[in-house]
């Protein structure tokens, strides 16, 4: 790729019609919390997912490009390219939100691919192949744990039924939603599952906000993802005996709240890391019968555990279920595993395109890692594969606070488009 910058595709970036397409989207499911801030709180596969869908399509269809939808939900918007037959370079992000999340996460990775997919429209920009968008079904695992199904069954991860008897906290299976929200779906043209006829993906390209403090701190315009670190995720059941908070001794109790308080403390000194590298955290807490005067016969608790040396995600995870063994006093445990991303480094060329597209539109840039994980970890086996990221305001994410200025968006599909063209003319 040319050092060049393509003036008239990076102009056709409209970056008002851009920001007023994420006010738009971040309407549904819109919400503002205590302290003022405006969140989002879109579930997968709710009527509020099939909203934002709906609007994403009617934007896409008066683009002129063609919508379809495969059996997990993954929704696609595609640009023709003079020679259909190539295979397409894919990008795109989710638009289902954290229960208390932010405007951008996610979302800001499908609207952006849409707004660079228009700005070559526009410009007049052919591309030898195929451009197509993705909406991924489920990235953030909010109501349906674990994340990012869409994309591990594109990618052939995972079996597309594998997550068929997960429920939500209603009790609603995932199959039975995800056949409700195809069948309101079914004047969408549907595709085949993942990689169609052996063809893969020529290259996958994600634009997304930062979720860390760095671009900001370093004033950064464009982050150049090298990679994502890893991720396991579990759950942990501890199953004692409920009974009456006055009247029986603490000798005679099978208390499944001590018990988790012993195991989250063995835990805490099983994921000591003095260089702060590590991430564990327990955050997600269920307690039964769940009153103040009964004890508890039943706890169950999540844990996400990250760590960029798959060795050590490897040793520290295989020993999560020993320690808390070792530590419980009365309980019995279970502990189930329900995510396991190891990490990845992204082959060079996509993010050799994006550093290249920042260096030539002039960007301020830097290389670095993913602390989060997103749908590109699953693309890595199947095509070149990588990021963009934009900066966020101190950092934060998955909380109403979250915020991008429109600048910084506007720049991250700037580069994206270039990026896109770059790789659909190889
Ligand atoms: C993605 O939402 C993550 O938790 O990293
Ligand atoms: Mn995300
Ligand atoms: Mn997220």
């Amino acid at each position: 790729m040319p050092d060049a910058v393509a003036p008239n595709l990076v102009a056709a970036v409209d970056a008002a019609r851009h920001w007023r397409d994420m006010m738009a989207m971040a309407e549904i499911g819109g919400f503002i919390d205590e302290a003022g801030h405006p969140g989002v709180n879109r579930p997968c596969l709710s009527p509020l997912d099939r909203q934002a869908r709906r609007l994403l399509i009617s934007w896409a269809e008066k683009a002129g490009l063609g919508v379809s939808v495969d059996r997990l939900g993954n929704l696609f918007l595609r640009h023709e390219g003079s020679a259909p037959g190539l295979a397409p370079v894919l990008t795109g992000s989710h638009m289902d939100s954290q229960p208390n999340g932010g405007r951008f996460d996610g979302i800001w990775g499908v609207i952006a691919g849409l707004e660079a997919v228009r700005a070559l429209r526009e410009a007049g920009v052919a591309t030898k192949r195929p451009i197509e968008v993705v909406a991924w079904t489920n990235e953030e695992g909010g109501r349906y744990a674990p994340g990012c199904m869409g994309s591990m069954a594109y990618a052939g991860f995972a079996p597309p039924d594998t997550w068929d008897d997960v429920t939500d906290r209603d009790g609603i299976r995932w199959a039975d939603a995800l056949a409700e929200q195809l069948a309101l779906e079914a004047d969408i043209a549907r595709r085949p599952l993942g990689v169609v006829e052996g063809q893969a993906p020529f290259a996958y390209v994600e634009a997304h906000i930062e979720q860390g403090p760095l671009l900001e701190a370093k004033e950064m315009d464009i982050g150049v993802v090298t990679g994502i670190q890893g991720s396991r995720w579990f759950v942990v059941e501890l199953k004692g005996k409920s009974d009456h908070a006055g009247t029986t001794p603490l000798a005679m109790r099978k208390d499944a709240v001590q018990d988790m308080l012993r195991a989250i403390n063995a835990l805490n000194a099983l994921m000591h890391d003095p260089k702060d590298v590590l991430r564990f955290t327990v955050a997600s807490i269920e307690v039964q019968p769940n009153t103040s005067n009964s004890v508890a016969g039943l706890v169950r608790f999540t844990i996400d555990f990250r760590h960029p040396d798959n060795a050590v995600l490897q040793a520290r995870g295989n020993a999560i279920e020993g320690v808390i063994q070792a530590a419980v006093r009365d309980c019995a445990v279970k502990v189930t595993e329900r995510f396991h991303a190891v990490p990845v480094t992204f082959q060079p060329e996509v993010p050799d395109a994006v550093e290249a597209a920042a260096r030539a539109q002039g960007l301020r840039h830097m290389r670095l890692p993913s602390g989060a994980f997103h749908d590109s970890q699953f693309m890595v086996p199947l095509c070149p594969t990588g990021m963009i990221f934009v900066p966020c305001r101190a950092g934060v994410s998955h909380h109403p606070s979250e915020y991008a200025t429109p600048e910084a968006l506007a720049a991250g599909a700037r580069v994206l488009a270039q990026v896109l063209a770059d790789l659909a003319n190889r």
